[in-house]
């Protein structure tokens, strides 16, 4: 299928970390160079007509993108990764193996980009869309049509934190014969597999959490599934929206501190989250952590390690006190992204969720009162004592 050399196996079976620092990370061929090196060539010489050495033209692969492919497959439990130039051309790519008449069913709550593109560039191609409630089985299963082929949940989602039940999930797609892809941009492999709970896709912004330095666009989408393995192939080959190799590059030395970062992400978002949530001015604050929130039984079981470092929060002031919170903030970033060391406040009414139109918002818990915090690695007490700040003149 590829002209990509196989995947070594030296880190197959390895723990967590072990893979993040070495899958697809072997020294260099040519100079023994330990780190893999950023390869800026868009071709290869070729040994003799006809006769290459695995590589011929970057827009098919690249070793420094190879490298990060069989390091995401080796992290996600995957037989195949595919890097793209952004998350959205990641989602795109797995969207765009849709036909006129087949039926693509989202998880209501989801990052308003992925609304966005679907509405835009996937409905209007004939394929019928539809929008469930994911963490309502009931609702889910409902939804379902005989020609549902692919389902597309977000858990933790984007802003609201629901979860979802991946392996219900996944289930109640392969009764209909659809695929699951589950856009694992919030928690990352390091705190959820959904590929070992029975999903069929993973799809992720590397932007975030992968990349986790704020300092690329990259996406990512790994599967074992051979037929979405071959379409992605050619979408990769022919449509070529691929990760440029500095990106990859990049990202690459961003997963070697995957684990480290995330199990800080988690212990300071679940101390902002505590914080915020003794305070009389924020009237409510979702995060999975909370023992009290509807899906953090669920996120026991299917995430491992902690319960990610996204965190929101509605402001008893609502949209005024949410708007002077944001415009307050010194320490934390006043920003749409996140995933990264620095921390990130946002506005989903205005920023990620504007694509839905002000209804549709409302209806599902979007509202101007929102905030939603990307918690990084400062001292959390640092954190605290910027909202505090913020929090008084809100
Ligand atoms: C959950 C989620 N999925 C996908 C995307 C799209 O990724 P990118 O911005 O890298 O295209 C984002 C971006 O914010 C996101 O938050």
């Amino acid at each position: 299928m590829t002209d990509k050399p196989e995947p070594p196996d030296e880190a197959a079976g390895a723990g967590f970390a072990t893979r993040a620092i070495h899958a697809g990370q072997h020294a260099d061929p040519a100079t023994g160079a330990t780190v893999t090196p950023l390869y800026l060539t868009s071709v290869f010489t070729y040994a003799s007509v006809g006769v290459h050495r695995g590589y011929e033209y970057s827009r098919h692969s690249n070793p420094t993108r190879t490298a990060l492919e069989q390091c995401l497959a080796a992290l996600e439990g995957g037989e195949h990764a595919f890097c793209f130039a952004s998350g959205v051309a990641a989602s795109d790519a797995v969207f765009r193996s849709l036909r006129p008449g087949d039926h693509v069913l989202l998880a209501e709550d989801l990052y308003g980009g992925t609304y966005a593109q679907v509405e835009a560039l996937i409905r209007p191609m004939g394929v019928e869309v539809g929008y469930a409630d994911a963490c309502d089985a009931g609702a889910l299963a409902q939804a379902m049509r005989p020609n549902t082929r692919l389902v597309w949940i977000e858990t933790p989602s984007n802003p609201l934190l629901r979860i979802t039940d991946i392996a219900a999930c996944a289930g109640a797609a392969h009764e209909v014969g659809a695929l699951l892809c589950v856009d694992n941009t919030f928690a990352s492999p390091a705190l959820q597999t959904p590929l070992s709970l029975g999903a069929d896709v993973v799809m992720h912004s590397t932007t975030k959490y992968l990349g986790g330095h704020s300092d690329l666009i990259g996406g990512a989408v790994i599967t074992s599934n051979a037929g979405m393995a071959e379409w992605l192939e050619t979408v990769s080959r022919i449509g070529g929206a691929i990760a440029a190799p500095f990106d990859c590059w990049l990202t690459l030395r961003g997963v070697k501190t995957l684990q480290v970062r995330m199990r800080q992400h988690c212990a300071n978002a679940s101390a902002v989250a505590d914080w915020l949530r003794a305070r009389p001015d924020v009237a409510r604050v979702w995060y999975p952590g909370f023992e009290d929130h509807p899906g953090h039984a669920t996120a026991s079981r299917q995430m491992r390690g902690g319960f990610g470092g996204m965190v929101a929060a509605e402001l008893a002031g609502g949209g005024p006190a949410a708007v002077s919170l944001l415009n307050a903030v010194r320490t934390f970033a006043l920003t749409g992204s996140l995933g990264g060391v620095e921390s990130i406040l946002s506005y989903p009414w205005q920023m990620s969720h504007k694509p839905l139109s002000p209804e549709e918002r409302l209806r599902r818990g979007v509202t101007p009162g929102v905030v939603r915090l990307s918690v990084g690695l400062e001292e959390a007490e640092d954190l605290m004592a910027d909202l505090d700040q913020a929090l008084a003149g809100a």
